[in-house]
């Protein structure tokens, strides 16, 4: 007899995944169709365009989720349907929380909801043996940017989070304005490898001793820049706006670690397959003597298996939802009560 194993779907923005991971999290399957290409020729998501992709996406996904872990529609070999509810988009939310419902009422298992963040929370926990607690998360993503005390599973304090733009819209504003194409991290994450960090001195807004974040002042100075001097070269452009992005994203984690005494600092969200951030953010905590838990590229950008493995928490501290649970686009993450 295997352990036991739990379903999980993730359509909230333009990924279509679904993944089957066991009780001790270990990833049997995990497929993520990425809609990119239906998007990029618009510079960003388009929401009735995910939806519809969703619809025709979900159950192949989630059956070849299955069939790679060795079951099949008619026995998936499952004990749940794990599935975000929020935050996201409300027609691509819709899409999977209406399959899972059903999946879990016609194979009759439990079905429980789980929050996208909690889900990004959680990735680091699949891969990395043991992150220790309590712990800080510096989730950064395209619709996100939040620095997270973790003190245990399913508790949590907000520490910082952005005023403006999320980090990794940041990099897609920035990247749509130099014609790098959607979405824009990767491609700036490539072409700054080939440029100049330090030869624009772009703002690092980090003036007060706070937390939080602000990207948008960047942003601009980035365009005005360009505006002003068109002969920029723009290797040079982009490796200076990440550097700057960087050093603001390294600096405000660490000030986190060490005002909550955190035991290791873990990354999560799209922007944590940032090379450059991944290697800054290990230095640092390297230098404070603790362990920095990096996700690997397929678990820090949407996926399934990192909703499976928050799914597996709920679940067990709180049993299955109901199969009214609504769908809801700004679902906030469950803070700790102080
Ligand atoms: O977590 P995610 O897949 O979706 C959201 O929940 O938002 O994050 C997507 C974001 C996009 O803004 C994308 O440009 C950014 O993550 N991203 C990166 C990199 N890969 C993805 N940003 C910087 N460097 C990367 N290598
Ligand atoms: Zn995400």
């Amino acid at each position: 007899m295997s352990a036991p194993r739990i379903l999980a779907i993730e359509t909230s923005c333009d990924e279509t995944a679904a993944a089957v991971v066991d009780e001790s999290l270990h990833v049997i399957s995990s497929v993520v169709s990425s809609q990119i290409d239906l998007h990029a020729h618009f510079g960003g998501v388009v929401p009735e365009i995910a939806g519809r992709a969703h619809v025709e996406l979900l159950e192949p996904v989630v059956a070849q989720a299955i069939s790679e872990a060795g079951g099949s529609m008619t026995d998936p070999r499952i004990e749940a349907v794990a599935v975000t509810n929020g935050p996201g988009l409300i027609g691509s939310l819709l899409v999977g929380l209406s399959g899972a419902k059903a999946m879990a009422m016609a194979w009759g298992v439990p079905f429980v909801g789980v929050n996208h963040l909690e889900g990004h929370l959680f990735a680091a926990q699949l891969e990395a043996d043991g992150v220790p607690f309590p712990h800080v998360t510096l989730l950064v993503s395209g619709g996100h940017t939040m620095l997270i005390a973790v003190d245990a599973p399913g508790h949590y304090r907000l520490l910082g989070s952005t005023i403006d733009d999320a980090a990794g819209e940041a990099y897609d504003k920035v990247a749509r304005y130099l014609g790098l194409g959607y979405p824009g991290g990767p491609a700036i994450d490539r072409l700054a490898r080939q440029g100049d960090p330090e030869a624009l001195r772009f703002p690092r807004a980090m003036k007060d001793d706070g937390l939080d974040f602000s990207f948008s002042g960047l942003k601009t100075a980035v365009v005005r820049a360009v505006d002003k001097n068109p002969d920029l070269d723009i290797a040079d452009v982009v490796a200076s706006f990440q550097a700057a992005v960087v050093d603001v994203l390294v600096t405000k984690s660490m000030r986190a670690v060490a005002m909550s005494g955190a035991k290791a600092l873990v990354l999560g969200g799209g922007v944590a397959a940032n090379s450059s951030l991944r290697a800054a953010a290990t230095v640092a905590a390297e230098e404070s003597g603790i362990p920095c838990a990096l996700p690997s590229m397929a678990m820090c950008t949407d996926n399934a298996a990192m909703i499976a493995a928050a799914g597996w928490y709920r679940l067990r501290a709180e049993g299955g939802a109901e199969l009214s649970l609504a769908a809801d686009p700004s679902l906030a993450l469950r803070m700790e009560v102080a």
